[in-house]
């Protein structure tokens, strides 16, 4: 486990000043574009959530429809899209969140699950846990039983995921970068 961790780490990109000045943006085209390392990241999420049974993979744009739609289709479960508000064609329910200047919109469509389904949902990075935060109570409103939230990075420092479970969110993610 250790060793695959850090096979997953060896994959990703650390990119200095990208998009802004002072930011290390943590990049994992490599990580996807190497197929044993994109194999390994998706075994190790589907070894953690066999166990739980979900019935569905929620996955945020862009990066967590990568992620989430191999770790759908590794469990045979379905797999929904929570979108950029003006994405999705059909009756939607929105969520907004903060960013650092302005907000942010994303959206489900209202007949995504079944209420009391067994949901996992996924981004490929919590930073200030905005997106995350935002796609949990989507879920929360169709009555998904919200079973974690799962990403393959976190960014503790940023505090996103102290504050999504000082919310009550279940949060998990693969790997950290200070
Ligand atoms: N990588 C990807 N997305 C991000 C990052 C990062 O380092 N920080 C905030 N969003």
């Amino acid at each position: 486990s250790a060793d695959i961790l850090t096979e997953l780490r060896r994959h990703i990109r650390t990119v200095p000043d990208w998009p802004v000045p002072g930011v290390q943006f943590r990049d994992i085209t490599p990580l996807l574009a190497e197929p044993a390392a994109f194999k390994l990241m998706i075994d190790a999420l589907a070894a953690r959530y066999e166990a739980m049974r979900p019935e569905l993979i929620a996955g945020l744009e862009a990066r967590g429809f990568i992620i989430g739609a191999a770790l759908a289709y590794r469990l045979g479960v379905g797999f929904m899209p929570i979108r950029k508000k003006g994405k999705l064609p059909h009756e939607c329910i929105e969520e907004s969140y903060l960013l650092e200047y302005g907000s942010a919109t994303v959206e489900a469509h209202v007949d995504a699950l079944r209420p009391g389904q067994r949901v996992v949902l996924v981004d490929d990075l919590i930073a200030s846990g905005g997106t995350m935060g935002a796609g949990a109570r989507l879920l929360q409103r169709l009555g998904a039983e919200l079973l974690e939230c799962a990403a393959v990075i976190d960014l503790p420092a940023l505090r996103g995921s102290q504050q999504l479970r000082e919310a009550g969110l279940p949060v998990f993610a693969l790997l950290e970068y200070a």
